[in-house]
């Protein structure tokens, strides 16, 4: 069987281009080795967490939110395998869809793992361990990541876990410490948090997401402290002794210091996720990786002719969404058409409670490259739809460059900040000023509200603070 287009990796990148592909034309096939398709994203992240994060959400609001509300409840008890159970439902729903569009598409799905063989071709080792070669002319690697370990810790996906164990745990622990205050830490362990653990983040750095504007991540973490979530910050992991009865974690100050220890029940290692290459056979036809093993591209393609790459495994941000673009972006070129990613423009999110959300350069970023700036900023407090719902917690701030008078950064702490940021992205895609928001109608009562207020504040006329 030859192919236009054969794609190793069934996550959100590699399995969008296989849509895309298909739509397209191209005869297109992807590999996928872990027997389901939609990779690391359905499969042990953003849904799954989502799905975790929604309920225990509830969870929590049924206790401390709902009596303020008038709405009491007696008797109230988690049911952890129900809750468990329900995630699952999703994951296999939605993975089953991805299925689904392959066969609407007209790709085929090879269940199996996938070597480049040389040039135009690609090996897969089946479930059976079965080999055949697929050849083709184009090569689509969108392989992904894998979490990072943490030398001297041994990882066992039920005491000292990943996210994979995370997601999973059969009982609540009693405490939990979680090792690197990052998007993934900072969600899971508000997970537990809600379900019952004392957690403890132990962080590396002085800050917590520390790629995020200051000022929000100042206000963030004052809201996770609030919740009950601790924090070492500027602290490394030196050590977890497993114990029968519990684990003893060593905690020293990065800058040196004196040791102290911590007990948990569990410990979950959160310090960012690594390119995935093993056995791909990078080597049989010379595609190069940098330093930390990301394979670079230009416009997706690598060094090598033929040979595209998207996702997590290549430069740029861990998500989902951007190797979604990435897919559809590199399907495109590969089928003779245009593609492009505006990497100026991709939306980060942390589904906590408050959530966090940004888009485009924070103050420091701007500061640094020398670029003047106003900022607006609009506080949840004063906004009325927030007030009515008892969800008053974060701001809006919005970012605007001077000389071109485009709005060059939005930043948003709370209540469904996720959702608002796609407004943002979208104005900012067609080079839109603080004006341009502030004097767009929004519907009377939303949160979306706090985002035309704090676009007023740029040019010094907020009306509702
Ligand atoms: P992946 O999704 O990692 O998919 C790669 C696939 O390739 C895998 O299924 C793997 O089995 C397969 N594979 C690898 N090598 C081979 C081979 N040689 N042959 C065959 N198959 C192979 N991002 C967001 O945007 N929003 C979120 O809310 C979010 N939440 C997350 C929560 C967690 C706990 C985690 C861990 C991640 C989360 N992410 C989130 C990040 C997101 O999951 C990744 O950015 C995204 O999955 C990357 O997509 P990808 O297609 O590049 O790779
Ligand atoms: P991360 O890069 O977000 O955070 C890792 C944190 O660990 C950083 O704060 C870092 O300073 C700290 N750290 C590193 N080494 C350390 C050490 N030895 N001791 C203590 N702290 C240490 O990585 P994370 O949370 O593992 O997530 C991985 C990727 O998954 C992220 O890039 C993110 O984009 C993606 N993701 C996205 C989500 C979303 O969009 N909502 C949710 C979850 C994951």
């Amino acid at each position: 069987m030859s192919y236009d287009l054969v794609i190793i990796g069934g996550g959100p990148g590699g399995y969008n281009a296989a849509i895309r592909a298909g739509q397209l034309g191209l005869k297109t096939a992807i590999i996928e080795s872990r027997g389901k398709l939609g990779g690391t994203c359905l499969n042990v992240g953003c849904i799954p967490s989502k799905a975790l994060l929604h309920a225990s959400e509830f969870y929590e609001a049924a206790a401390k939110t709902f009596p303020s509300m008038g709405v009491k409840i007696t008797g109230l008890s988690l049911d952890l395998p129900q809750m468990l159970k329900q995630k699952e439902d999703a994951v296999d729903g939605l993975t089953k869809g991805v299925e689904f569009l392959m066969r609407k598409n007209k790709v085929d799905y090879v269940k199996g793992f996938g070597r480049i063989a040389g040039a135009g071709k690609v090996e897969v080792t089946g479930p059976d361990g079965a080999k055949h070669t697929l050849e083709t002319k184009n090569i689509l690697i969108a392989t992904g990541s894998v979490p990072t370990p943490l030398p001297g810790i041994e990882i066992d996906e039920g005491r000292v876990v990943t996210s994979t164990g995370a997601l999973s745990l059969n009982a609540v622990p009693g405490k939990m410490i979680v090792i690197g205050a990052g998007v993934i830490g900072l969600e899971l362990g508000s997970v537990w948090r809600r379900l019952g653990s004392e957690v403890t983040v132990v962080e590396f750095l002085d800050k917590i997401t520390p790629t995020m504007d200051d000022e929000i991540s100042t206000a963030f973490q004052r809201t996770l402290k609030k919740q009950g979530m601790k924090f070492e910050l500027g602290h490394k992991v030196t050590g977890v002794e497993k114990l029968d009865d519990g684990l003893v974690v060593t905690i020293e100050p990065a800058k040196g210091g004196q040791a102290r220890t911590l007990e948990a029940d569990v410990v979950l290692v959160a310090i960012g996720r690594k390119p995935f290459t093993e056995g791909l056979g990078l080597e049989t036809v010379g595609v190069q990786t940098d330093a930390r093993g990301f394979i670079p591209n230009d416009h997706f393609k690598t060094n090598v002719e033929g040979i595209y790459v998207i996702g997590d495994v290549t430069t740029g941000p861990m998500l989902a969404h951007k190797a979604e673009d990435e897919g559809i972006a590199a399907a495109q070129i590969i089928a003779g058409q245009w593609g492009h990613v505006n990497y100026d423009v991709i939306p980060n999110v942390i589904y906590t409670d408050p959530e966090v959300a940004s888009v485009g350069k924070t103050e420091e970023e701007l500061k640094a490259a020398g670029v003047e700036y106003k900022v607006g900023k609009f506080p949840m407090m004063a906004n009325s739809r927030a007030r009515a719902n008892h969800e008053t917690e974060g701001l809006v701030k919005v970012l605007e460059d001077v000389a071109t008078k485009r709005v060059v950064g939005v930043h948003m702490v709370g209540t469904g900040v996720g959702e608002m940021i796609g407004e943002v992205c979208v104005a900012m895609e067609f080079g839109a000023s603080a004006e341009d928001i502030a004097r767009t109608c929004h519907a009377h009562p939303t949160m979306s509200e706090a985002i035309k207020e704090a676009a007023k504040g740029v040019d010094g006329w907020t009306m509702q603070a």
